[in-house]
């Protein structure tokens, strides 16, 4: 039987999705109160990283650390896979000797082919094209802070990228409505939006599409990979930063928030992203649960 991935959120049923949520805030719990909970000792995950990482790494490691198990670091500058080792290749062999793999790479069909030919289930810790993991954390500090997201407003703010795309999936699956305000020649994905068209509208005006939002979300303008794009990105996104201005168009109880790294004074101004109540710090944080949720869901299943 072939195992059960993570490449996109899509891999979970609405059902499975809510109940890692709620088991992500569980096991922030049992953390907290110091409780040892070791459900994957003698487990191994290999984390292939072909892009830079602090909150995916530390995080991902930390959990199979707290889990009893072992997280392997496997730079693609160090590995056969940086040399030219068929993706095909490296998936059999080292879904041979490890438990799951979890692997942040540029094109998203690395990650497809990779989980084709591994024999253990294949996270996606990020693509040029969606970031579920970030997804999970950030619906479940939703959550904590709001209760239920269904029904709520959500709002993007700047590069249809692969956060974006991600909110798509998850406006889908935990029925939320997701307005995407971008600078034209920056939409998300065409057909996820065609294909969620009852959930997703896509706006060119931030100030507009802010109007009454529950949640608001940026990132970066420039992506991994697109470093290049930096200088033009800056002039193409003017009007698209989150600030005080365009938070007071949203609800006065709206959340702000940031997958980081952030760049103050682009994306998102320096007040915003400080703000005493912010809850950026509480969504990197989840992300130590909620991937510790889906270690737990794939592997002790
Ligand atoms: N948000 C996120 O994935 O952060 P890293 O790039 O630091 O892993
Ligand atoms: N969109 C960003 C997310 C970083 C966590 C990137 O891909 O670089």
């Amino acid at each position: 039987m072939s195992p059960r991935h993570f490449l996109t959120l899509k891999d979970l049923s609405s059902d499975e999705l809510k109940q890692l949520l709620i088991r992500a805030s569980e096991l922030k719990k049992i953390h907290r109160e110091g409780t040892l909970f070791q459900p994957l000792t003698g487990r191994v995950l290999a984390m292939i990283f072909e892009k830079s990482s602090t909150r995916t790494r530390v995080s991902f490691e930390a959990g199979m650390a707290q889990f009893g198990g072992h997280a392997l670091f496997l730079s693609s500058r160090d590995t056969q896979l940086g040399r030219g080792e068929p993706v095909e290749d490296s998936a059999r062999v080292i879904s041979s000797m490890v438990d799951a793999v979890m692997i942040r790479t540029f094109d998203h069909e690395t990650v497809e082919t990779f989980a084709k030919y591994s024999s253990v289930p294949v996270i996606n810790a990020l693509t040029d094209d969606y970031h579920p993991c970030q997804l999970l954390a950030d619906m479940q500090t939703f959550q904590e802070h709001r209760g239920s997201i269904e029904g709520k407003k959500v709002v993007w703010v700047g590069d249809g990228n692969n956060m974006c795309n991600s909110y798509i999936n998850a406006a889908a699956l935990l029925d939320f409505q997701l307005v995407v305000a971008c600078p034209v020649g920056y939409e998300p994905n065409a057909e996820l939006v065609a294909e969620h068209k009852d959930r997703v509208t896509v706006l060119h005006d931030a100030h507009e599409a802010a109007k009454n939002a529950d949640l608001i979300v940026t990132d970066v303008f420039a992506s991994m990979g697109q470093e290049d794009e930096q200088d033009q990105r800056v002039k193409d996104f003017d009007g698209f930063q989150v600030n005080t201005a365009l938070m007071a168009e949203a609800n006065s109880d709206a959340l702000f928030m940031h997958c980081l790294p952030a760049h103050r004074g682009e994306e998102v101004s320096a007040n915003v992203m400080d703000k005493a109540d912010s809850v950026v710090w509480d969504e990197a944080e989840n992300r130590l649960h909620a991937q510790k949720a889906l270690l737990e869901f794939l592997l002790c299943n």
